[in-house]
């Protein structure tokens, strides 16, 4: 050669040779599975948009968050979806909700075995399917929206919660939930904030996971954050964490690489990331096709959402990659 030539491809020759200098392990510890449970259907509901995932009875939600323990997966965030909603979302904390009920019989059956998560929001619990009770603008009106996520932090906590997860993006609503749940002494029951997260077209696969519409063909624009914004997100997770924000999550995950980076770099809590519905279908879609690979894109996928600075990722492949990843505890290239 007329010139050195650096061998990079040196260490590339043997799975042994990769496993040694990979830089990112993706660990069963680091996964949590969002599970959803429905109110009032005797068996579980295969949701048509996320293939593998159902709406839970509370029995198998249950079941399913026992095969998580035995997998090794740390943790679970429970979505309720309700019988009856309203204008003002109250199955959201009653001490009778889905969730509550729920997360009671988990905890009945695991113990301590697994870290229980409820995500705390409205929408679910809403009949015109916003995040929290509307002002006369149609919007949802913050002030009045943190009080109420107040309430149902309260149950969430009562009901046996570790960790709640308020998702609504509204102002001071970490705030508001820390100073209730220290009121009521439950200064043990941490919050993974829902810090970054974007108006994103990737929920689709969610809202029918938990029936929700938004009324007169609405958008969350109004609360959640502008896809074109990255700095925008770093006052979020600042404004989170001085309000009591015990983890931060950017939320979706694998489009939002950037801004997990971005706030790996500069705040010192633990960073969640979520691989949202819609990063999950079309994965699995184009799987089901046969046109990728798709057990091994999601490996990759949330093995880049890791490597950008997650510590932990929520996704709907949880399950699945903690079987592939049980035997050797990680997998690489
Ligand atoms: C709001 C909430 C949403 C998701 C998690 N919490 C939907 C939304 O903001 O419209 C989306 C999760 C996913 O798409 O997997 N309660």
């Amino acid at each position: 050669m007329p010139f050195p030539v650096t061998r990079m491809r040196r260490l590339r020759q043997t799975p042994q040779l990769r496993n040694l200098v990979a830089e990112t392990a993706l660990r069963v510890d680091d996964l949590i599975a969002p599970l959803f449970v429905r109110e009032g259907i005797e068996t579980p509901q295969p949701i048509t948009s996320l293939p593998g995932v159902s709406q839970h009875t509370v029995e198998s939600v249950v079941k399913e968050a026992r095969r998580l323990v035995e997998l090794g997966v740390p943790g679970l965030v429970l979505f309720g979806v309700p019988l009856r909603k309203d204008d003002v979302g109250s199955g959201a904390w009653d001490p009778d909700g889905i969730v509550q009920v729920a997360a009671r019989a988990i905890r009945e059956e695991v113990g301590a075995g697994l870290a229980v998560m409820a995500d705390l929001c409205l929408d679910e619990y809403t009949d015109h399917g916003h995040c929290g009770p509307l002002g006369p603008d149609g919007q949802p009106d913050n002030d009045r929206t943190i009080e109420l996520y107040a309430r149902a932090a309260l149950a969430q906590a009562a009901a046996g919660v570790e960790m709640v997860a308020p998702s609504g993006m509204m102002d001071g609503q970490v705030g508001a939930i820390r100073a209730a749940l220290d009121g009521a002494g439950h200064d043990g029951v941490g919050i993974m904030a829902y810090s970054a997260k974007y108006a994103s077209s990737l929920y689709g696969p969610f809202r029918e996971a938990v029936d929700v519409t938004i009324a007169g063909g609405g958008d969350r624009k109004g609360y959640q954050q502008d896809w074109r914004n990255r700095r925008e997100s770093l006052r979020e997770v600042a404004l989170d964490i001085d309000e009591g924000a015990d983890i931060v999550m950017v939320k979706p995950a694998g489009m939002y690489l950037d801004v997990i980076a971005a706030v790996r770099d500069r705040f010192d809590v633990p960073v969640a990331a979520y691989q949202v519905s819609g990063e999950y279908a079309m994965i699995r879609a184009a799987g089901e096709r046969g046109w990728v690979d798709g057990d091994a894109v999601a490996l990759e996928s949330v093995s880049a959402i890791k490597r950008a600075g997650a510590d932990m990722v929520l996704t709907y492949f949880a399950a699945e990659l903690a079987e592939v990843l049980g035997g050797r505890g990680v997998l690489g290239g």
